[in-house]
């Protein structure tokens, strides 16, 4: 197997990082709860928040019936409920997704301005482009891109999925064009044992959790289990007990044994792991010190997702400024390769998948 990386890709210098907030907007923000529950059960809007939402978001969605989870998880829910208005709290690839799967629904989010850098890292130009020099290989693009990179995909994955699909392709003869996190193309190409050209793109989260200083954590709590979201550098995933999806690593530390985690992935999953095992330690992993912005492993576009954006999406006088739309021929275009992916996933959970999705 070979990992080739891709060249001339435009890949940002530097990514629109928006401004942290305060801790007395955050307080007046917490103040809102009970006027933003009432108006998710008063508009009949399913809240569907991802695992590294603020708790107060993810608190939200428990109390209104709403849903937390994964991203692959996120688009299978929406697309089920009956509920004909989503608000989706996370970035804006969850809420375009959600769109492509459902276009008869209003699909809200409380910032169209939450990026996710793995987004911003594909260009549609470059990918045609480099579809043309690689005309043989299959386009398998990260769920966390725009509707518009998806619509000139094959398949669509999530990481929960990533390694399985490779596997599957492999099986097919198929070689894999991979878009856009390298951390998780180069983790592709070594679990599954194939042939990838790989996107060089990162997310500014997971890029930046430092090697050296979860092995100063590991001398610190030498009991302790390490768990690794797929997009983080494979000098991380080496020190892992557990690698995967967010849901994989809240499934992982719900059955283990151990007390002590250290966790390499969005400090907003320590939310439903710690309600999970209240009697476990959860650490943050370290994140390198030299060049990066962020306040922590946090993801700064989730952060977006405010009780008073909720509130405007339902309540505010500029509903537009809230509302996804996927023109309509993108939106026919990536649903094929969204749909595939979700077939592939249930197939899996059945047991047995076509060789011919
Ligand atoms: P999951 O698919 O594991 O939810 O990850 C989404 C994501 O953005 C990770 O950074
Ligand atoms: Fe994107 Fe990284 Fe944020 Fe996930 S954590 S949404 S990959 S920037």
């Amino acid at each position: 197997m070979s990992l080739i990386m891709l060249k001339d890709i435009t890949i940002p210098e530097h990514f629109p990082i928006p401004p942290k907030v305060s801790e007395a907007e955050l307080a007046a923000d917490h103040q809102l709860f009970d006027r933003v529950k009432e108006a998710l059960i008063a508009h009949q809007a399913l809240l569907i928040a991802h695992y590294y939402t603020a708790p107060i978001v993810q608190r939200l969605a428990e109390e209104t019936g709403g849903f937390i989870g994964d991203s692959l998880e996120m688009a299978r829910v929406g697309k089920d409920s009956p509920l004909k208005t989503i608000v989706v709290a996370g970035v804006r690839f969850m809420g375009e997704t959600a769109k492509i799967l459902s276009p008869e629904k209003t699909v809200l989010m409380p910032d169209l301005h939450s990026e996710c850098s793995l987004d911003l890292c594909c260009q549609t130009e470059d990918i045609i482009r480099v579809k043309a020099e690689y005309p043989k290989a299959t386009v398998v693009a990260y769920a966390n891109t725009s509707a518009e990179v998806k619509a000139h995909s094959d398949w669509i994955v999530t990481s929960s999925l990533a390694v399985e699909l490779a596997d599957y392709l492999k099986g097919r003869g198929e070689e894999i064009l991979w878009l856009p996190d390298r951390h998780l193309g180069s983790y592709i190409a070594n679990n599954a044992k194939t042939d990838v050209y790989c996107w060089p793109g990162r997310c500014v989260v997971h890029d930046s959790f430092d090697p050296s200083g979860i092995i100063k954590l590991k001398e610190q709590y030498p009991e302790a289990k390490v768990l690794v979201h797929p997009e983080s550098p494979a000098s991380v995933v080496a020190l892992a007990d557990c690698v995967g999806s967010t849901s994989q690593l809240l499934a992982f530390s719900k059955k283990d044994d151990a007390q002590t985690y250290i966790v390499a992935t969005e400090r907003g999953i320590f939310y439903k792991m710690q309600q999970a095992c209240p009697e476990k330690t959860f650490i943050e992993a370290a994140i390198a010190p030299q060049g990066v912005s962020l306040d922590g492993a946090k993801c700064p576009w989730m952060s977006l997702n405010s009780l008073s954006k909720i509130l405007e999406c339902l309540e505010g006088k500029e509903p537009q400024k809230h509302e996804i739309t996927v023109p309509e021929d993108i939106r026919v275009a990536a649903l094929k390769p969204l749909n595939r992916m979700l077939a592939f996933s249930a197939a899996l959970k059945a047991g047995s998948v076509p060789n011919d999705l």
